[in-house]
């Protein structure tokens, strides 16, 4: 069979990785494939680089938009990131027919919706594995693996470089400047390191993860985010005390009311696997109603692992290319039509368990006032500890609460902070018990 001809945007980290694993694997991604694979146009900004890796027959340009229009080209794939220039030529390439592979999830989360109609009314398909966590393929278990399920909610820690900053924050006891600092100097962070910190990118990640397992569009807009540039590292060693680890989570889940799409994080206990995914690992677990719990872990980033989803992407097209397009799996995993909006909820809508811990004036009745609270929102006490006092003056106190809406936690907040023995604000972290049936 002819080979497939990719146009590649873009060669840096997974650019360069993928022209590396299709020259490494040639023989064997021939093997499954029954044709080979054939980069045949590059767009780079350095030329000379790009001669040394790729063949002598492979066209370079500095123009993207060459690529996208090339007639020869069969596949764009997109790694340039970003949603400026990235939006226009993925779109300009389904205009000009091509199928699409990106590992550009902020331009899914954010623009997916634009793009997949745009494939669909133009025959294409628009292919991302890479762009939820790297090598692992969890796109493939959600839009097919887990196709004869029912989802009821997904979990996963998304974010390498934040899993990396709290497992050294734990392991060290060190605090979140020093930990990023050190993250910086091994490149594991970048220089700003915002997007993944604040959990922008484990938001983009999850809301992709949402939509294709409950049939929504995808809304970026609606997902809660929250990093962990806050965190405290007394509160990853009362968390720890306390059996519990805590992970930056992406959180979606599918309730009664609506569908829950979150980032935060999250103390969960440390028996549970996904609390050891450590360093820069990531790892998703899914809940559906006839498998049950399945979790998928590995490589969240990196040129080899994320090339390696790449590649597959490219293979899955190639395959497809002359299938009938009512056979191919559709971009969100529903078919077109039944992708749905339905209401994501607020967070105070969200029903959680949560770590509180303030510090308050070392005297009687203290206590009463804080528990009076409690039960005056309905918010039952899981554990109570005093964890340490301060200063002569001072005491500090956890508490960890059983599940309750989060309006609730907050009413209490509010209540606690205007309590004349309390001093400063209330730390609240999330707990998720990550057991049994939609747990
Ligand atoms: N910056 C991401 C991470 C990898 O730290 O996991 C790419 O999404």
């Amino acid at each position: 069979m002819k080979p497939v001809n990719i146009g590649i945007l873009g060669l840096g980290t997974v650019g360069k990785g993928t022209v590396e694993v299709l020259n490494h694997n040639a023989e064997e991604i021939s093997r499954r494939l029954g044709r080979d694979v054939n980069v045949f146009m590059v767009s780079t900004r350095n030329v000379e680089n790009a001669r040394r890796i790729c063949s002598e027959q492979t066209l370079m340009t500095t123009d993207p938009f060459e690529v996208v229009k090339h007639p020869e080209v069969d596949v764009v794939v997109e790694l340039f990131g970003g949603t400026e220039i990235a939006k226009d030529l993925v779109l300009e390439a389904i205009n000009q027919g091509k199928h699409v592979v990106t590992a550009n999830k902020k331009l899914l989360a954010e623009y997916g919706n634009e793009i997949f109609a745009k494939a669909e009314e133009k025959n294409v398909m628009v292919q991302f594995e890479a762009a939820v966590a790297g090598g692992i393929p969890i796109i493939k278990a959600l839009r097919e693996g887990l196709a004869a399920n029912n989802i009821r909610s997904i979990v996963g820690i998304i974010n390498g470089t934040s899993n990396f900053i709290l497992s050294e924050m734990r392991e060290k006891g060190s605090s979140f400047a020093d930990v990023l600092k050190q993250a910086q100097e091994l490149g594991y962070a970048e220089a700003d390191p915002t997007f993944d910190i604040e959990g922008h990118d484990a938001g983009h990640k999850i809301t992709i993860m949402s939509a294709l397992a409950f049939g929504t569009p995808v809304n970026f807009n609606a997902c809660y985010l929250e990093g962990i540039s806050k965190l405290d590292s007394r509160d990853i060693k009362y968390a720890e005390e306390l059996g519990y680890r805590i992970k930056l989570l992406g959180i979606t889940r599918k309730t009664g009311k609506g569908i829950e799409l979150r980032v935060h994080p999250t103390l969960i206990p440390e028996v549970r696997l996904i609390a050891n995914v450590n360093g820069v690992m990531n790892a998703v677990r899914v809940d559906a109603d006839m498998v049950g719990e399945t979790m998928y872990y590995g490589a969240g980033a990196g040129s080899l692992p994320t090339a390696s989803a790449v590649v597959a992407d490219i293979m899955d097209i190639s395959r497809l290319i002359t299938a009938d397009t009512g056979n191919r799996v559709p971009p969100l995993a529903f078919q077109s039509g039944e992708v749905k909006e339905q209401v994501i909820l607020p967070m105070d809508e969200v029903v959680s368990s949560y770590y509180l811990r303030v510090q308050v004036d070392d005297e009687p009745g203290v206590m009463a006032q804080i528990t009076k609270l409690l039960a005056d929102e309905k918010v039952s006490i899981e554990a109570l500890i005093q964890k340490g006092v301060i200063d002569q003056s001072t005491a500090e106190i956890v508490i960890l609460t059983h599940s309750t809406i989060e309006k609730r936690v907050k009413a209490v907040i509010a209540g606690i902070e205007q309590l004349p023995c309390v001093r400063g604000g209330v730390t609240m972290i999330r707990m998720e018990s990550l057991h049994g049936r939609n747990g």
